[in-house]
């Protein structure tokens, strides 16, 4: 397939465009600047910016057969919701796939519930507000002839990358690894690398009108994360917990909240529904003998 693909600089969209070529697939990347960027495997580069939809229109040439978007929220929901117009009009009728990224803060804290799955209602907390919205939005493309498709990733990591190198960086700089908020929080994750087999997994066949939850560990405890990215920085000691109006004073108050987070999410959906198979090392293990030690 010829797939539009925004964020393709990006973290996960990085891995996502070598997976995808990989299966065969080629990628016209959507970049908010021209200048081209020699090594990524990508069969086009188209100039847009999703915080102007505008800039979007014709993007999706009748060549296109599929759009992932994994750039990041705007802020605006009334810009979101005009790009996914924009990303969805010209797919209307073709049965092709708009698969759209969220994550798995639209849920909330999950409290006791163990492993909540994709037919959990939504209650997001602040940073991803009005994410839910947006969502709805794309799945009810499903109903004008787009195989929309929701994947919500849990916290990303592997490639040295995501979230768990801000703790391997802050363990560095603070002489000791920390984490934020309560001493039970749990976070569901997933390797970035599995997360971009979801991706084109989703692509080829997720039906539509669907959501996925990419997520490989349920509810690992944030406090084992913050002890391997101690070791991944150098310093193995015990974590501490920082309060999280004192994160928030580093972080800001929205992603303080969002690090505090307690969720226990499952991605057995995908693995029975999709055939996906997650099989990188836990987080744990990442950190602790991977490719986090290399970034330290
Ligand atoms: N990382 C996680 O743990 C995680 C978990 C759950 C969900 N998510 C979601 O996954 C998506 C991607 O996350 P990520 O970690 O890969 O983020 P990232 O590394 O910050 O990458 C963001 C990508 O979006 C592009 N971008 C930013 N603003 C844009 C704009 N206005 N127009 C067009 N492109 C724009 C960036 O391009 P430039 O090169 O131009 O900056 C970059 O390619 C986000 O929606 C995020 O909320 C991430």
């Amino acid at each position: 397939m010829k797939v539009l693909l925004t964020g393709a600089t990006g973290y996960i969209g990085s891995a996502v465009t070598e997976h995808l070529v990989a299966a065969g697939h080629q990628v016209v990347a959507l970049t908010r600047g021209a200048e081209p960027q020699p090594g990524r495997a990508w069969h086009a580069q188209l100039v847009g910016d999703t915080a102007d939809p505008a800039s979007l229109a014709g993007a999706v040439t009748p060549d296109i057969e599929a759009v992932i978007y994994l750039a990041p929220p705007s802020g605006d929901a009334d810009v979101d919701t005009a790009v996914i117009e924009a990303l969805a009009t010209p797919l209307r009728g073709t049965g092709r796939p708009l698969v759209y990224t969220s994550g798995v803060w639209v849920l909330g804290a999950t409290g006791e519930a163990q492993e909540v799955g994709e037919q959990t209602p939504t209650n997001p907390i602040d940073i991803v507000g009005y994410r839910p919205r947006i969502e709805q939005r794309v799945l009810a493309e499903a109903g004008e002839g787009v195989r929309a498709v929701v994947v919500r990733p849990g916290i990303v990591y592997g490639r040295g990358g995501g979230i768990p190198a801000i703790l391997v960086d802050r363990a560095r700089k603070q002489g000791a690894p920390e984490y934020y908020g309560e001493k039970d929080v749990r976070w569901p994750t997933v390797h970035v690398d599995d997360l971009a087999d979801l991706f084109v997994t989703a692509v080829e066949r997720a039906e539509a009108g669907t959501v996925w939850h990419g997520v490989g560990e349920s509810a690992v405890p944030v406090r084992d994360l913050a002890r391997a990215a101690g070791h991944a920085a150098g310093v193995p000691a015990d974590p501490h917990a920082v309060p999280v109006e004192q994160a928030a004073e580093v972080f800001g108050p929205l992603f303080a909240d969002a690090l505090a987070l307690d969720q226990s999410v499952s991605g057995a959906a995908a693995r029975t529904a999709l055939g996906w198979q997650p099989s990188r090392p836990g987080v744990v293990a990442e950190l602790e003998s991977g490719s986090y030690r290399q970034a330290g």
